[in-house]
């Protein structure tokens, strides 16, 4: 019978630099001979990917109700189309961003309440949550003077220190909610020193997977 694999996301604020460590985690599990399947969200499925440019298009105004629903609709086909087949096949997969986005960017981002996005999980995900998160932390002007260094601002990018004080007190709510799914991750040090902490964090994990 195939073990079904392993989910793992991750999280942070714009400018946390996540996307580059995602990549590198996931050649490092290939080296392990691991089966890893790298998505994102929103998106990682067509449907989801025009989702994604709309939510993400700056010149593009919406209710922050609205911005949730799409999120969960994009959510919701990225499951059916890759997720659930890739874990049913044994694959890993790595999702660059998930539920706990919701939390942050429109619970404390946008005060969308809680009551309504435990609703959307529920209906969404019955309960498939990942088994480890990485949450890259970092102070929303730092992130903010990274994000600076490109062109130009998606319709998330652009927003407020507030804003992103408050999505990153999101997930570290959330950090210590799920203190067992959720990894925090010094990410305002230099990238050598963050990489080495993930892979540390990523090596228990993998001992954990295998029993030992
Ligand atoms: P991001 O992952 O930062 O991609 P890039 O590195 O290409 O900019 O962009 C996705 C944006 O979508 C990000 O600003 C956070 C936002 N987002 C939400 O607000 N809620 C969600 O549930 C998800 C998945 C993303």
């Amino acid at each position: 019978m195939v073990q079904p694999g392993k989910f793992i996301t991750f999280e942070g604020i714009d400018g946390a630099g996540k996307s580059s460590h995602l990549e590198w985690l996931a050649q490092f599990l290939r080296g392990k001979g691991l089966a890893i399947v790298v998505t994102r969200e929103p998106g990682g499925t067509v449907l989801g990917e025009r989702l994604r440019e709309l939510l993400l298009d700056q010149r593009q105004t919406m209710h922050a109700e609205t911005e949730t629903l799409l999120m969960f609709a994009a959510r919701r086909e990225h499951l059916d189309k890759v997720i659930f087949p890739a874990l049913a096949r044994g694959d890993w997969v790595v999702s660059d961003r998930y539920m706990d986005a919701s939390f942050a960017y429109q619970g404390a981002g946008r005060g969308v309440s809680l009551q309504k996005l435990v609703l959307l999980e529920d209906w969404v995900q019955g309960g498939v949550a990942p088994d480890l998160t990485l949450y890259f932390d970092l102070p929303a002007e730092m992130g903010k003077a990274r994000v600076q260094s490109i062109k130009t601002y998606d319709r998330f990018e652009r927003e407020s220190d507030e804003f992103f004080d408050r999505v990153r007190q999101g997930y570290l709510q959330r950090a210590r909610q799920f203190s067992q799914r959720i990894r925090v991750i010094d990410a305002s040090f230099p990238i050598e020193q963050v990489r080495q902490n993930l892979m540390e964090l990523i090596e228990i994990f993998c001992r954990q997977q295998s029993g030992q």
